[in-house]
């Protein structure tokens, strides 16, 4: 333990009891990790390995770095992003016997070498979050990405990057993608999301949403979340897209659809939520109307163009935590959460533990089936039956039965006669 705590690099380590009451509540609420927590101890599918996690570090994450401990594991943690570290969240972990290198808006200095830290643990397996540990193994440590054994990736953005990876030929090592599973995007990324956006910018501005406009850039997974729960609030919304199919979606959902530079001058809210950078530029920026509220909910704070906010602002201060005033020069104030960084997560605790309770079973369970069998480098999906016995594990949390098909249904459906 005074190894571990040696080893740490967190803000303040007397804050454990608060985080451990945080991962207490939250493990309350996960019982598809309890049941793997439990399963793992007597399995040790990770027996005496060392395992490096780059998550968002708040409770819900610290409990699957603990599910993964259970499991025999050797952890040891980061945050992915320096806004969303809980300080007390790290403190509880380092006193559980995980090595954390993480604090509450760390530099992107002492970011990075968060990050080459929990590399310098030189994993056998990873969790990755956005790829950050496998960009920096790939282009700093091609000699440690040997080591890797393999690992699994949970987010849209991540699995973009490593695709790009796997179709060079560059990744080292095995990752299963998560994003694909069934049981991750269609829960985590449209309820978990919808729901914890509206939770951080209501948090953090304390202002209603009803009767406002809100313009949601992106309509995928989770921009269709963010969309569903602002109109459910009684927001008129607009959908801004580039992909025609999601954007005919959009309009058969409700919801008025144009180009952000026709939508700006209109929404009293603007969520990203694309994966791609500058969706929100200067043309758009210089449009909006006075008092507009900026959140971004993709993965990288690079969605909404804060060099293009600068530009335009004749002065920025901060006017609430979390909220950032820029004041254009004819007195127009756009006001930025987070520093564009995602909002439910740096400022809110994130997605509810049930929703992720499902997407971090199937990082524990791809863990696992990465680690114990044999896989070849590259990106893989998740196999379909860990997909199938997540959404079993959630049913029968929740005691609910379905309907199983006959022998006579089955063979009718595999016929063609
Ligand atoms: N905040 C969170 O907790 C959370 C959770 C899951 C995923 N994410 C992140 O959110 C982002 C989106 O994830 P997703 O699963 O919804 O991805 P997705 O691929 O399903 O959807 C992204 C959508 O954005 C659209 N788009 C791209 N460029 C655009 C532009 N310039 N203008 C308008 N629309 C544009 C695409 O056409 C697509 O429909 C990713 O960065 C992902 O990593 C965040």
């Amino acid at each position: 333990m005074s190894q571990v705590r040696e080893a740490s690099q967190i803000r303040d380590f007397s804050l454990a009891e608060a985080g451990e009451l945080k991962i207490d509540w939250v493990r309350e609420h996960m019982p598809l990790l309890r049941q793997l927590e439990v399963r793992f101890r007597e399995e040790q599918p990770f027996a005496g390995k060392r395992i490096s996690v780059c998550l968002h570090l708040e409770a819900k994450t610290a409990y699957l770095a603990l599910v993964v401990q259970a499991g025999g594991a050797h952890v040891a943690l980061a945050g992915s992003n320096p806004l969303s570290t809980q300080d007390d969240v790290a403190a509880a972990l380092v006193k559980r016997g995980v090595t954390t290198h993480a604090w509450y808006d760390a530099t992107p200095e002492e970011y990075r070498a968060h990050l080459r830290a929990v590399l310098d643990h030189h994993p056998q397996g990873v969790i990755d979050d956005g790829a950050d540990l496998a960009t920096i193994l790939h282009q700093e440590r091609p000699d440690q990405a040997k080591e890797i054994i393999g690992g699994c990736e949970e987010t849209t953005t991540g699995i973009i990057r490593l695709r790009a990876m796997s179709d060079e030929g560059i990744l080292q090592y095995p990752m299963i993608g998560v994003n694909d599973a069934d049981c991750k995007h269609l829960f985590d990324n449209r309820y978990g999301t919808g729901q914890s956006v509206w939770d951080g910018v209501m948090r953090t501005t304390n202002l209603v949403i009803a009767g406002k406009t809100v313009v949601v850039v992106g309509y995928g997974w989770c921009g269709k979340g963010v969309a569903m729960r602002a109109k459910g609030l009684g927001a008129k919304v607009i959908v801004c897209e580039v992909d025609a199919v999601r954007a005919v979606e959009a309009v058969m959902d409700g919801f008025a659809v144009m180009p952000i530079v026709e939508a700006a001058p209109h929404g009293d809210y603007f969520i990203t939520v694309t994966g791609v950078k500058e969706v929100i530029h200067k043309a758009a920026l210089a449009r909006m109307k006075d008092g507009a509220i900026l959140g971004n909910a993709g993965h990288f704070d690079v969605e909404i163009s804060k060099p293009d906010l600068d530009a335009l602002s004749a002065s920025k201060r901060r006017v609430r935590p979390n909220i950032d005033e820029y004041r254009l020069p004819d007195g127009r104030r756009l006001y930025l959460i987070a520093e564009g960084r995602l909002v439910n997560l740096a400022a809110g605790d994130g997605h509810p533990a049930e929703v992720m309770d499902m997407t971090f079973a199937l990082q524990a369970l791809g863990l696992r089936e990465v680690m114990t069998n044999t896989y070849a480098p590259g990106l893989h999906m998740i196999p379909r039956a860990l997909d199938l016995e997540v959404a079993q594990m959630r049913l029968a949390s929740w005691q609910v039965e379905i309907d199983t098909l006959t022998e006579a249904q089955s063979a009718y459906l595999h016929s063609w006669q």
